[in-house]
C-alpha cells in the first residue's frame, strides 16, 4: 500500500514536470516597420500581412504615445513606459544634467540617454533567456554595462532579407545552446517613403507593396526554419503619417527673433530652452499661428503623459496636424509625424499570429504601452513597472484558456485515477476481509447448529 503510494507520487510528479516544461513559452518575434500609418492597411493591397493575421489577431488601430516620433515609440514598446518616464522623449532632445544634446553621435555618450528604463531584451535575461534585437532602437547601447544576447547597431546598408536570416539564426540558436527566446527587429520602411512622398501619394503603393513582400519573407522563413506555428510573432510599428504641404508652414523666425532662445527640437513638436523672459517668450509664440498651440512645461495637458522628465523643455509648441513648423533651415517634408497621438493618422497597428494568439480575432483598438506587459506575459516574465495593462491585451490570446483547461483536465485524470484507486483498493480489501473471515462465520454457524441442533435434540 506505501509502496503503491509512492509508486502514484512519482508518476503525479513525473507528470506535472513534463506539463511544466510543455509549457515553457514559444519565442516572441516582434517586427517593426517603422511609419506604418494603421489607415494603410485599408488603402493597400497587403496579401502577406493579411494572410498573417487571418491566422492569428489584428488590433486596427494602435494608440500611440507622444510625441509620435521613432525613438519614443519603440522605447515605449519594449518598456511599457510613457516618455516621460523611459526618458527617450524626443528624437533631438537637451538635457541639462548631461549637459548634452541627443543625438551625440557617440555609442559610448549615447549609453546614458537610453539608461532611465530597462528593455525587455535586458529584462528577459535575468529569467535565463537569450534575447536578440536586430538595429531596433538603443538597442546596442549597454544597459547597466549589458546588452541582449546578439545586437546589432543600425545599418542602413543591411537589407531586410539579411536582417531576418541572423534574427530567425538566433532564435534556432546552434543545437548546443538554446536559441533567443525574444527577438526584436526593425526596419526602416515605409517611414522612409512616407517622408519622402507624403501618405497620400501614390508613390506609397509601391513602398507598402515592398513592406508586405517582406513580410512575406518573414513568413516563408519562418516555415523553412521550422518555427511556423511554434513562434508568436507580432509585426507592429512605432506611429503613422501625416500628409504636409508647402501651404501649411509656421516661420518661427517671423514670431520671434531666434535670439530669445535655444531650440533643440523643431518640427512638429518644436521644444525651446527661453533665454531671458520665459513669460515674454510663450506669449509671442502663443499668439504666433492659428495653427500652432504653446505650452509652458507645467501646462501640458495631462492626457499626453509628458511632463515629468528634466530633458522636456520649459516651452513646447505642437502644430495641427499636417502643418509644419520651419526655423531657418530646416526643410520641408511631404510626410511627418510626432503630433498629437489621439489623431488616428498617427496611429501605427497590430497584426500578431502564433501558439498563443487567437484565430481570425480582430481588436478595433489597443494602446501601445500595453504591448510590453502583453509580451512578458507571452514570456512569463515577470513585468518592470511600466504604464500599461493586461485588461484589454489579454482578450488577444487563447492560451490563457488552453492551459487552464489543461491542467484541469490533468486534475481531473488524477482525480479520476485516485478515486478508482481507491475504490479499488477497498473492493481487495473486503473480499480479503470476507474471505479470511468466512471460516469464523462457518464456525459460528457450525456452533450455532450444534447448539440449535443440541437445543433441538434436548
Ligand atoms: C562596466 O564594464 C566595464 C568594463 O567591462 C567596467 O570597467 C565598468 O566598471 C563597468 N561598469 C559598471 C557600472 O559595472
Ligand atoms: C548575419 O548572417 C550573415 C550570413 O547571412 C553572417 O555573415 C553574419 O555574421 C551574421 N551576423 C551576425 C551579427 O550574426
Ligand atoms: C528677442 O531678441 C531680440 C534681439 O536679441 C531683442 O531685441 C528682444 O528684446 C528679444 N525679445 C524678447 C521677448 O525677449
Ligand atoms: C508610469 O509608470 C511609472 C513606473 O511605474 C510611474 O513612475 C509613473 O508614475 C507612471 N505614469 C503614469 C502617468 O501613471
Ligand atoms: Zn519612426
Amino acid at each position: 500500500m506505501l509502496f503503491l503510494c509512492f509508486l502514484l507520487c512519482v508518476t503525479t510528479s513525473v507528470a506535472m514536470g513534463n506539463i511544466l516544461l510543455l509549457s515553457e513559452p514559444p519565442p516572441l518575434l516582434l517586427v517593426s516597420f517603422d511609419g506604418f500609418r494603421a489607415e494603410y492597411l485599408r488603402r493597400f493591397p497587403m496579401p502577406n500581412l493579411e494572410l498573417l493575421y487571418s491566422q492569428g489577431v489584428l488590433v486596427e488601430d494602435l494608440t500611440n504615445v507622444f510625441v509620435t516620433k521613432t525613438f519614443p515609440n519603440h522605447y515605449t514598446l519594449v518598456t511599457g513606459l510613457y516618455p516621460e518616464s523611459h526618458g527617450i522623449v524626443a528624437s533631438h532632445m537637451y538635457d541639462p544634467i548631461i549637459k548634452g544634446y541627443f543625438p551625440q553621435g557617440n555609442d559610448e555618450k549615447e549609453a546614458v540617454w537610453w539608461s532611465e528604463a530597462e528593455p525587455l531584451w535586458i529584462t528577459a535575461l535575468d529569467f535565463g533567456y537569450k534575447t536578440a534585437a536586430m538595429m531596433w532602437p538603443g538597442s546596442h547601447y549597454s544597459y547597466n554595462n549589458r546588452t541582449a544576447t546578439h545586437s546589432v547597431p543600425y545599418n542602413l546598408e543591411v537589407t531586410f532579407q539579411q536582417r531576418l536570416n541572423n534574427v530567425t539564426q538566433w532564435i534556432l540558436g546552434n543545437g548546443e545552446e538554446p536559441g533567443a527566446k525574444f527577438a526584436a527587429l526593425y526596419w526602416e520602411e515605409p517611414d522612409r517613403s512616407g517622408h519622402k512622398y507624403g501618405p497620400d501619394s501614390e508613390n506609397m503603393a509601391k513602398a507598402l507593396k515592398e513592406v508586405d513582400d517582406n513580410i512575406g519573407l518573414i513568413v516563408s522563413e519562418l516555415k523553412r526554419t521550422g518555427l511556423w506555428g511554434h513562434i508568436n510573432v507580432m509585426v507592429t510599428s512605432d506611429h503613422g503619417m501625416a500628409q504636409c504641404s508647402p501651404d501649411r508652414v509656421i516661420h518661427l523666425d517671423a514670431c520671434l527673433h531666434p535670439d530669445n532662445y535655444t531650440l533643440v527640437d523643431i518640427t512638429p513638436v518644436a521644444a525651446l530652452i527661453p533665454r531671458e523672459d520665459a513669460q515674454m517668450v510663450f506669449d509671442l509664440l502663443n499668439h504666433c499661428h492659428a495653427h500652432m498651440t504653446a505650452y509652458m512645461k507645467e501646462n501640458i495637458p495631462e492626457r499626453l503623459h509628458y511632463r515629468n522628465n528634466r530633458r522636456i523643455q520649459p516651452i513646447i509648441l505642437i502644430a495641427d496636424e499636417g502643418w509644419t513648423i520651419l526655423h531657418n533651415g530646416n526643410q520641408l517634408r511631404l510626410g511627418d509625424h510626432g503630433y498629437d497621438n489621439s489623431l488616428p493618422s498617427m496611429h501605427p497597428f497590430l497584426a500578431a499570429m502564433g501558439p498563443s494568439f487567437r484565430r481570425r480575432y480582430r481588436l478595433s483598438n489597443l494602446n501601445s504601452v500595453d504591448i510590453y506587459p502583453l509580451m512578458c506575459h507571452l514570456l512569463s516574465v515577470p513585468p518592470r513597472p511600466n504604464n500599461g495593462s493586461l485588461t484589454q491585451a489579454l482578450s488577444l490570446l487563447h492560451t490563457q484558456r488552453q492551459k487552464l483547461d489543461l491542467s484541469l483536465v490533468f486534475t481531473l485524470t488524477v482525480g479520476i485515477v485516485l478515486v478508482l484507486f481507491t475504490i479499488q483498493l477497498l473492493f481487495r480489501w473486503l473480499r480479503s476481509y470476507r474471505q479470511s473471515g468466512s471460516p469464523a462465520f462457518h464456525r459460528l454457524e457450525c456452533n450455532g447448529d450444534v447448539e440449535l441442533r443440541a437445543n433441538s435434540c434436548k
